[in-house]
């Protein structure tokens, strides 16, 4: 089999190089193409376009395979803290005890962030979203500390990553406690990862907090759930930002803007929302699932569908499963499970869905244990963002030792031509 592919335009005959995988995944390399032809391709929503080769993330939407460096989500998710798998996605590899116990402490050492952000935040309303609030304060961590990251220093490089994992979390839990109107928690010494996470977010200042080991547990899977998707809508943010060469800091700013969407990762939102609407107005299942259908209608169904599973989420098979058992250990009996439960099995049997391959994504179940965690709606994408923040280094760092060009696509121009004034 000839490793190019043909093409015939205007009967002159032009050859293009294949580039191959190593999951089977066949590209046509067209670097050369409008030198060669003056042609280039339309691709609206890069629905057949790979913007880069990766050796982070490997998902096979067919297939319903997730794997970050080759392990699978579930392993990752049954067996390993998020923090292993940020080391996994950032560096390739799972650490050994000694790179893990130098990882975590480092985290430790930074996760103080400046007093004076305290100021920035006290300027935004308590009425302002979350994630304009995370983008905010993620972008003013530049002016604290370096905005450009020298990635010919290892050590400059390391410094910067550890900064980011360790303050993020901490300026993420700080906009919930604004929205809550609640007194700013500080990270301790003592906690893993996720342990900190949760007790920024809700130890009370009158009570002492320990969270369990469910909450930690499940905190955990979704973040690790949440790392790296290749390359959806806000990595590819990410990557494209960085291609200029904007800063590590910058760059994931712009990451947490494009995240915020309802189509992207403010889709874990919109499901609860919907969930609620559809419990408040009676629970009539069917009738939300005909205005899904009906093309004059603009409401869909949230949390079902994705750009690249065409067969199911494996993430969604996790979230379900880890939903029922967080659900029955809190003693919570959520009447949106049962709604979204019964819109799933009707959707998983009309021809509508069937025909379109819609299944339920990751955030189809996530919203309903973030609920039961007492995490405020408006914060579920805050949470997205967390998981994904190691996801997001991996595939910026990766574009810049790749020397990637800037990002720059074309188009084809469609409006008037040359009009003398
Ligand atoms: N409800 C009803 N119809 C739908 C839905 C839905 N949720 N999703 C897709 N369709 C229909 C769509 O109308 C179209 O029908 P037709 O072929 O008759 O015009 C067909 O299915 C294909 O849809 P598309 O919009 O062309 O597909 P896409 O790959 O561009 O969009 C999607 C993928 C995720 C944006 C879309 O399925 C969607 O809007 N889902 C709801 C939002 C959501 O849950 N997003 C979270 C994605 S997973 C988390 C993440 O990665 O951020």
């Amino acid at each position: 089999m000839a490793d190019e592919i043909e093409l015939i335009y205007k009967g002159v005959n032009y050859k293009f190089p294949l580039v191959h995988g190593t999951e089977n995944e066949t590209a046509i390399d067209i670097k050369t193409l409008r030198a060669q032809t003056g042609l280039i391709t339309l691709d609206p929503g890069f629905k057949n376009t790979g913007s880069c080769q990766s050796e982070i993330t490997f998902l096979d939407g067919e297939e319903g395979i997730l794997r970050y460096r080759g392990y699978s989500i579930e392993d990752l998710a049954n067996q390993y803290s998020f923090i292993e798998v940020a080391h996994l996605l950032i560096y390739g590899d799972l650490p050994t005890t000694e790179q893990l116990d130098k990882f975590e402490n480092d985290i430790r050492d930074y996760a103080l962030v400046d007093e004076d952000f305290k100021i920035i935040l006290k300027s935004f309303p308590k009425s302002a979203h979350p994630m304009g609030i995370l983008s905010s304060l993620t972008s003013a961590l530049i002016a604290f500390n370096p905005s450009s990251v020298d990635i010919n220093s290892e050590k400059d490089f390391y410094e910067a990553i550890i900064m980011l994992l360790a303050k993020f979390p901490v300026l993420a839990s700080w906009t919930h406690r604004k929205m809550k109107g609640l007194p700013l928690n500080y990270p301790s010494y003592e906690l893993s990862y996720t342990e900190n996470l949760a007790h920024m977010m809700f130890r009370m200042p009158n009570k002492d907090f320990k969270a369990s080991k469910t909450v930690v547990s499940v905190l955990n899977k979704l973040l690790i759930l949440h790392a790296d998707h290749e390359q959806n809508c806000s990595t590819s943010t990410v990557r494209m930002v960085g291609s200029s060469h904007a800063g590590l800091f910058a760059s994931i700013a712009s990451g947490i803007s494009a995240l915020w969407g309802p189509l992207h990762g403010g889709a874990n939102q919109a499901v609860i929302e919907m969930l609620e609407e559809i419990r408040i107005d009676g629970g009539d299942t069917q009738k939300f699932m005909a205005k899904a259908k009906d093309k004059n209608d603009p409401f869909r169904l949230m949390g079902f569908g994705h750009r690249v599973y065409k067969n199911f989420d494996p993430r969604a098979k996790i979230i379900k499963k880890a939903a029922d058992e967080v659900l029955s250990e809190l003693g919570i009996d959520d009447p949106v499970l049962d709604i979204a439960k019964r819109l799933e099995q009707e959707a998983l049997q009309d021809p509508y869905f069937v025909d379109r391959k819609l299944y339920p994504n990751v955030d189809f179940y996530s919203g309903i244990i973030y609920r039961a965690l007492g995490i405020p709606t408006e914060m579920f994408t805050v949470m997205f963002a967390i998981g994904r923040l190691p996801g997001w280094i991996a595939q910026w760092k990766e574009m810049r030792f790749n020397k990637e060009p800037i990002g720059r696509p074309r188009q084809v121009y469609t409006g008037a031509t040359h009009r003398s004034p």
